[in-house]
């Protein structure tokens, strides 16, 4: 099969899409001719050589796929072959072909795209487990996302405006403020010109938020603190200003916070499938109807992923930026 390769001996790691041997079919899983895959942060990270696949899994890029199922693996039922499905992966999906746990498919609704069901996984499900398994946001809750025009973020909004609660949302410039507050936020702030941490209280009668979905990490540390309500909760799920930061463990106990480290990717296939399964039961019928959305970018071909890439690192992207796979 051919699959995107990051060519590390040479400058700027480039990306060729080259033949690679086709993945072996494992026991419970099963083979999937991929037609979509999209762009995730943590791509450019890997193919700059910061974030290597967790053991045993595939060291091509990509965590999210979409395609059509191609041969099942021993021991699967209730899946044809020929069925459309889409799939949270440890790596493996800028490539034509991809084997995956029949537990962590998802099937794709039949209004759906190939593109539009690839934009879905990760940034979903990311969203999903942080703001209701990790932090266990109610529904009579304030919560703040951060990066709120990312793909998680985009997810974000729309999974806690559907859920009930009030959603504040940050972004850099004034189209995706506009944009977070489309999907659902009650307040969005953009926060090159307004610092939240002052805005929120302003807005919220001197109240702070409930929990804070947070990739920004180190120059948002104390503003995020200072504005958590009494048991509120942080979920970190990225660095991207930096990780050191200073702490008094007094401003924990006092307002008995919790601040909470999430990964997804490096978690077991097992808690992947419990995330997907608790996913799909509480929000899969709101997507099916359209009630919540995959939000897409862009689309480039597979070929053109050096352009997705630099979209992205460009933090230019609005939702997910997708890539087509056509088979050779
Ligand atoms: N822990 C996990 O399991 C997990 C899973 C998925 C993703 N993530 C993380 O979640 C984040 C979003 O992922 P994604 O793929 O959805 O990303 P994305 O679409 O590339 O969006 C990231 C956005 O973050 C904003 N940003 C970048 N640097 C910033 C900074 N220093 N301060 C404030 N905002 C900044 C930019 O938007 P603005 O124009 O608004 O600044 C950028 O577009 C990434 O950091 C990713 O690594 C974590």
């Amino acid at each position: 099969m051919k699959a995107i390769v990051v060519q590390s001996d040479k400058p700027n790691n480039p990306l060729a899409w080259q033949t690679v041997p086709d993945p072996d079919l494992g026991a419970g899983e099963v083979l999937v001719d991929v037609f979509a895959t999209a762009l995730n942060r943590a791509d450019l990270m890997q193919r700059a050589g910061n974030y290597p696949p967790p053991p045993g899994a595939s060291d091509i890029l990509g965590l999210e796929m979409a395609g059509r199922i191609a041969a099942l693996g021993r021991g699967v039922s209730g899946w044809q072959v020929g069925d459309r499905v889409c799939a949270l992966l440890p790596g493996g999906g800028y490539a034509e072909k991809v084997a995956v746990p029949a537990d962590l498919l998802i099937p794709i609704p039949e209004n759906w795209t190939f593109e539009q069901a690839a934009a879905v996984p990760e940034v979903f499900l990311t969203a999903f487990v942080n703001l209701f398994m990790e932090a266990a946001l109610q529904p009579s809750e304030t919560v703040l996302i951060h990066g709120g025009a990312s793909g998680v973020g985009t997810a974000a909004i729309q999974l806690a405006h559907r859920a009930g609660c009030t959603v504040v949302a940050t972004a850099g410039t004034d189209e995706k403020v506009a944009f977070c507050r489309k999907l659902g936020a009650d307040l969005a702030i953009n926060y090159r010109r307004d610092d939240f941490s002052v805005v929120v209280p302003a807005h919220f009668d001197g109240a702070g938020v409930d929990v804070i979905l947070d990739m920004v990490g180190a120059d948002y540390f104390e503003r995020n603190l200072n504005l958590l309500n009494t048991c509120g909760r942080i979920v970190f799920i990225s660095t991207l200003s930096g990780g050191e930061v200073s702490l008094r463990l007094w401003t924990l106990l006092r307002r008995r916070l919790r601040l909470i480290g999430s990964v997804l990717r490096a978690r077991t296939v097992a808690e992947k499938i419990d995330i997907t399964r608790a996913f799909m039961s509480r929000f899969w019928a709101d997507m099916e109807t359209g009630i919540i959305q995959p939000v897409v970018d862009s689309t480039f071909s597979i070929q053109q992923v050096e352009d997705a890439h630099r979209r992205m690192a460009e933090n230019k992207n609005i939702g997910k930026i997708v890539l087509r796979v056509v088979h050779s």
